[in-house]
């Protein structure tokens, strides 16, 4: 089955990506599978400046998912061009590099950093982190914002796709995706994490040391499935599902109400080759449900009149 997608430009061998975070950049993955397998490998959050991120404890397991207040901790922009890209098969495998900056103008810095490298298919515009005191969810959480970020990027990109990452924490998705589309995004991804806590009640503290944290994985995925069917309505662009998902069906529930790819987070820290196996398992999952082809089953949800 041909399970080839492409959109804006973007050319994935198939609809399986990593999610920002959950995948290193790339290469700390490479002893579990044939990276080349996936549709594309989106790295670790990117600052213009490198950031240590959050105090520790920063993770903690919750009952179907995990919470994280990492705070984009990342080496910088420059360390992943001079070290980290020139060791990703970039030539086949679509890497998108993500993006945090604290303003529109630092995130349309950053773009303009990444847009003359041959080896970044795309750039993933995160406006959506609830770890980071200033910026991330702020911006995610203000429509005229996500509009401005996104502009500023597309303005810098050069001729990169720009997939802006939307926020669940919002009252109207609709309204935040529209905003990003108007901005000028060539795509959407969502969900990222949905604002979180845990604490202990034996030492009487937070479980982690920011209090509020992100929490993701299969817990999130009946909130994530209806952003993506929210998202898919009010926008013309088109859509990449993320959250939850951790089985063949998980990643076909997105593509039937209209996502055109899907990324893998958590599921890829329980199971480091999930992401390789879960290409072979949608084409056999995807012949077994009768499906003709990936296109013809992208969006057929049947509806109740
Ligand atoms: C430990 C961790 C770090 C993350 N870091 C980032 C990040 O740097 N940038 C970003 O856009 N999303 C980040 N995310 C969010 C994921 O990319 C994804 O949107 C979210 O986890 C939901 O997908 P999942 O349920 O499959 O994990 C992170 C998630 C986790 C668990």
């Amino acid at each position: 089955m041909d399970m080839h997608v492409s959109f804006g430009g973007l050319d994935l061998k198939n609809p399986v990506m990593t999610a920002s975070g959950t995948f290193g950049f790339g290469m700390e993955f490479a002893p579990y599978g044939d990276l080349t397998k996936l549709g594309g490998i989106v790295a670790k959050g990117l600052s213009l400046k490198p950031r240590e991120g959050n105090p520790m404890p920063r993770i903690t397991e919750t009952p179907c998912g995990m919470l994280n207040a990492i705070g984009i901790q990342n080496p910088g922009v420059e360390y992943f061009i001079t070290k980290a890209l020139p060791y990703l098969p970039w030539k086949k495998v679509a890497v998108i590099a993500n993006l945090y900056a604290c303003d529109a103008a630092e995130f349309g810095e950053l773009a303009g950093v990444l847009a003359g490298e041959e080896g970044v298919a795309a750039l993933e515009v995160n406006v959506s982190c609830p770890n980071v005191k200033e910026g991330g969810i702020a911006f995610g959480q203000d429509p005229a914002q996500i509009a401005k970020v996104t502009e500023a990027v597309k303005k810098w990109a050069g001729n990169k796709h720009v997939m802006v990452k939307l926020s669940p924490n919002v009252t109207d998705i609709g309204v935040c995706a529209r905003a990003a589309a108007e901005g000028g995004a060539d795509s959407l991804s969502l969900i990222n994490t949905l604002s979180g806590m845990a604490v202990d009640i034996r030492k009487r503290k937070p479980c982690i040391a920011n209090v509020i944290a992100g929490l993701s994985g299969p817990a999130i995925k009946p909130v994530a499935l209806r952003c993506v069917y929210q998202a898919v309505k009010a926008v013309d662009i088109p859509v990449v599902g993320i959250g939850g998902i951790a089985s063949a069906e998980d990643a076909l529930e997105f593509i039937l109400v209209g996502a055109q790819a899907v990324q893998v987070g958590t599921a890829n820290f329980l199971r480091p080759d999930f992401a390789f196996n879960l290409v072979d398992e949608i084409e056999t999952l995807l012949g077994e449900i009768g499906a003709t082809s990936l296109d013809d089953f992208r969006g057929s949800l049947q509806l109740p009149l």
